[in-house]
């Protein structure tokens, strides 16, 4: 059984897969994790995107392994890095790469496929598995979701103008929901929660009252 939940960054897609994937047994999948594994990768190496031939001969050399909720990038543990400013800057260029896509939607396929999986994403609904048994969109304004990453980069220590903030998700936004291959889109079958004035526990409810009616109803 899969559910998948989509949604802008800082829509609280991965916090309430987690919570869903725990509450129901299920599997957990981070697919930005991955994208974000991939860029770390050419980062790393200095790799010009715009080469395709470069990116398809580094391509197979890239191992991604999960291991409960750490990332492991050719068995390095990245799962701290990916989540740096550097790799959020490139990350939407390098998911916008139709080779990459593909790798990772088969991958992506190939591990959820497995068991009961709880994916988050941005194409989850809509690339990789348009069959799902249940389908959620989280979104989320702007200003909350600025909010959300700001607390977020402070208790990590990080201290970051508001509103620098507030231009790069719409940076962000804009390229993820603009891109030519698997945009950012609602699954036209899917739930949609606005995040922005309820509690993680509140949205954890209705998630996953959600998913029991759709069980209920088989
Ligand atoms: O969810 P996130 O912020 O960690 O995702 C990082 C980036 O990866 C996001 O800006 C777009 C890309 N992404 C994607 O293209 N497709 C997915 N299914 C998940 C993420």
């Amino acid at each position: 059984m899969i559910i998948t939940i989509d949604g802008p960054a800082g829509s609280g897609k991965s916090t309430m897969a987690k919570r869903l994937a725990k509450r129901l047994g299920f599997g957990f999948l981070n697919t930005g994790a991955m994208y974000r594994a991939v860029t770390l990768y050419f980062l790393r190496r200095r790799v010009d995107i715009s080469n395709q031939d470069m990116v398809n001969s580094l391509l197979p050399d890239i191992h991604l392994e999960f291991s409960g909720e750490r990332l492991f990038l050719n068995g390095e543990d990245v799962s701290e890095e990916i989540r740096l400013p550097e790799v959020e800057r490139f990350v939407s260029a390098v998911s916008a790469l139709p080779e990459v896509r593909q790798r990772m939607v088969e991958l992506q396929r190939e591990i959820a496929r497995k068991g009961n999986y709880v994916l988050e994403g941005r194409d989850t609904g809509t690339v990789v598995f348009p069959d799902a048994f249940c389908k959620f969109y989280l979104d989320a304004s702007v200003e909350e979701r600025a909010r959300r990453r700001q607390k977020e980069l402070a208790e990590k220590g990080f201290s970051y103008e508001f509103t620098e903030l507030v231009q790069e998700i719409e940076r962000r936004d804009y390229l993820d929901k603009n891109r030519e291959i698997a945009p950012l889109i609602k699954p036209e079958d899917a739930v949609v929660v606005d995040t922005s004035s309820l509690t993680p526990d509140e949205v954890e409810e209705k998630l996953y009252h959600e998913v029991k009616k759709k069980m209920e109803q088989r």
